[in-house]
């Protein structure tokens, strides 16, 4: 196979991420009561008793929260992952510091339901995007059943870039994620650090430091289909599909939170086995039908730097 479109080498020597799932994500809002209600109206979502003045932590259950706002001009202000154990995050941690990226001690206030004691790491990457690391969280409260009216937790983060090369061999060259798929122009890339076939995703927009769009998971056809009544019945504009990726496989309805974040509902993502098999990252060609199989639409919201 001619692998010399793909974004980075597909054979690397270093320590790869496993187990690792998205954690949290932050952004300041301009209308941070209404952003709070959507997130409970909408989503389910209980605010957390132990936020901080000025900041509104949100998540299913008493476990780690999963949203937090802040008040102020639109930004996205970080997002995190979980790992499995600290052993982990020293190991990250080596890694980035070898690579003469600056290591913070993760703010406790972000550890708010740790599972042990709680270690956690906090770094910039090529972007200048915030991403935290840290130890397993409690998660009460998700994956319980409640088909139709709670998703069962955050499943992953894409972001906008105008450099998806640079963050792509940044996170998997370094932070140890792997490639699983990308668009054969680079354009789009697909990176796991657990059994999902993404946990992040990069694409090119343009610009960098902003969110394209994140990801809830659903459990299966029939809460999908829910769903898309449920956001007809609540009155909330469906914005892109329902379809199916082709990248991960997976069902797709977009929608927008009051303060013009892209919100993704997801279910039946592919599966990834690495300690059966090794993968090798498929280049999908760059039209509307390899990231919408059903229609072939795009979606109206992204504006793709170049043709996707
Ligand atoms: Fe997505």
């Amino acid at each position: 196979m001619n692998n010399n479109r793909l974004l980075i080498d597909t054979n690397p020597s270093q320590q790869k991420l496993s187990g690792t799932r998205v954690s949290h994500i932050g952004f300041r809002v301009p209308d941070i009561e209404a952003t709070t209600v959507f997130y409970q109206r909408v989503l389910g979502m209980a605010v957390h008793e132990n936020s901080l003045e000025g900041v509104v932590r949100l998540g299913w259950g008493s476990g780690h929260h999963v949203i937090e706002l802040t008040s102020g001009k639109y930004a996205l202000t970080h997002f995190g992952f979980e790992t499995q154990d600290s052993e982990s995050i020293n190991a990250l941690q080596s890694r980035l510091e070898d690579a003469n990226v600056v290591v913070r001690a993760l703010d406790a206030a972000y550890m708010d339901a740790a599972v042990g004691d709680p270690q956690g790491i906090e770094f910039e990457d090529p972007d200048g995007n915030r991403v935290h690391f840290h130890t397993a969280m409690d998660h009460l409260g998700e994956h319980q059943a409640d088909i139709g009216r709670r998703p069962i937790r955050f499943q992953h983060t894409t972001v906008g870039s105008d450099d998806v090369k640079r963050m792509v061999a940044f996170y998997a060259n370094i932070v140890g994620f792997s490639l699983s798929d990308q668009l054969s122009n680079g354009n789009f890339a697909w990176l796991r650090s657990d059994r999902d076939h993404h946990t992040l995703a990069v694409v090119d927009i343009g610009m960098r430091g902003q969110l394209d769009h994140y990801s809830f998971d659903l459990s299966e056809w029939e809460d999908f289909k829910q769903w898309c009544d449920r956001l007809t019945d609540l009155n909330v504009e469906v914005t892109w599909g329902p379809g199916r990726h082709g990248p991960g496989n997976n069902l797709f309805v977009f929608f927008d939170d009051p303060a013009g974040t892209h919100i993704e509902l997801s279910a039946e993502m592919e599966k990834f086995h690495d300690d059966l098999v090794t993968y090798v990252p498929r280049l999908w060609e760059p039209t509307p039908r390899s990231v919408n199989l059903w229609g072939g639409q795009l979606s109206k919201f992204r504006k793709m730097a170049k043709e996707a």
